[in-house]
């Protein structure tokens, strides 16, 4: 990791919440969509035996030259295990059979095991939060802060919004995974948060970490002040 990055900003954010959770020495992790390995590496530099699950030859390929132990599958198809923690970020939602998904996750559990996820709930929005939304990114854009972003300012954020999550499959609400969980999992804690600041960073200038910060306080103020909803959603699950 580049210190100091907009990535290691990322990095950290879910690191932290998962050492907050669990202590990661000697773990067993699995982390499920592991797209690049950035998580994966930091787990590992942590203390977890951390293996990943990625799908895309691309994204796998990179994962592996990092140094992730990464199985090139669906994790549909993916039977290895136990494991302590099976994490999933932001590739929960991203798989159309989402309660075998859930079940799957359950079953490669160890005793004592638990399910971690960070997503983020594409029904949590409304007018204010998309206007902050898509005015900031407008603003990242034209001062060359962000590489994508609005090159004028967005009339219609709904559709705006829609566009902007359509892909080959619906990409599933928060009610979905949620419900998925609720049904293989006796214990399960959501909570709800930040997650635009995410969604920036993604697009800001590698070097960019000062902004990325301060857009994430931006965010978390206008939460605590009620003004926009919180879309970001955390889920720790015990079978
Ligand atoms: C938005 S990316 C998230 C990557 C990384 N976990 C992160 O938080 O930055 C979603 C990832 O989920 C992966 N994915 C999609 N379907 C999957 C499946 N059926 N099994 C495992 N991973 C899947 C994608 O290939 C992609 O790398």
């Amino acid at each position: 990791m580049t210190a100091g990055s907009v990535r290691d900003l990322l990095t950290r954010w879910t690191l932290e919440w998962i050492q907050s959770v669990i202590a990661l020495d000697g773990r067993r992790v699995v982390d499920v969509g592991c797209g690049e390995g950035h998580l994966a590496v930091a787990l590992s530099q942590a203390g977890a035996e951390v293996v990943g699950v990625e799908p895309s030859q691309e994204a796998a390929s990179m994962a592996r030259d990092q140094g992730v132990d990464v199985r090139p599958v669906d994790f549909l198809e993916f039977d290895e295990g136990p494991f302590d923690v099976v994490l999933f970020t932001r590739s929960l939602h991203h798989i159309p059979e989402v309660e075998k998904a859930v079940q799957r996750s359950a079953d490669l559990l160890a005793p004592g095991g638990l399910l971690l996820l960070e997503e983020f709930d594409v029904e949590a929005v409304d007018e204010a939060t998309l206007r902050w939304f898509y005015d900031t990114m407008y603003l990242l854009r034209r001062a060359g802060l962000a590489d994508e972003g609005p090159e004028q300012r967005i009339e219609d954020l709904p559709a705006a919004w829609q566009e902007e999550h359509h892909h080959h499959h619906p990409l599933h609400p928060a009610k979905v995974y949620l419900d998925a969980l609720s049904g293989a999992y006796s214990q399960v804690e959501v909570s709800r948060g930040p997650y635009f600041f995410w969604k920036y960073c993604r697009h800001l200038r590698p070097d960019a970490e000062a902004i990325g910060r301060a857009l994430f306080e931006v965010e978390q103020g206008l939460l605590r002040e009620k003004r926009i909803v919180a879309n970001g959603v955390r889920v720790i699950a015990r079978p």
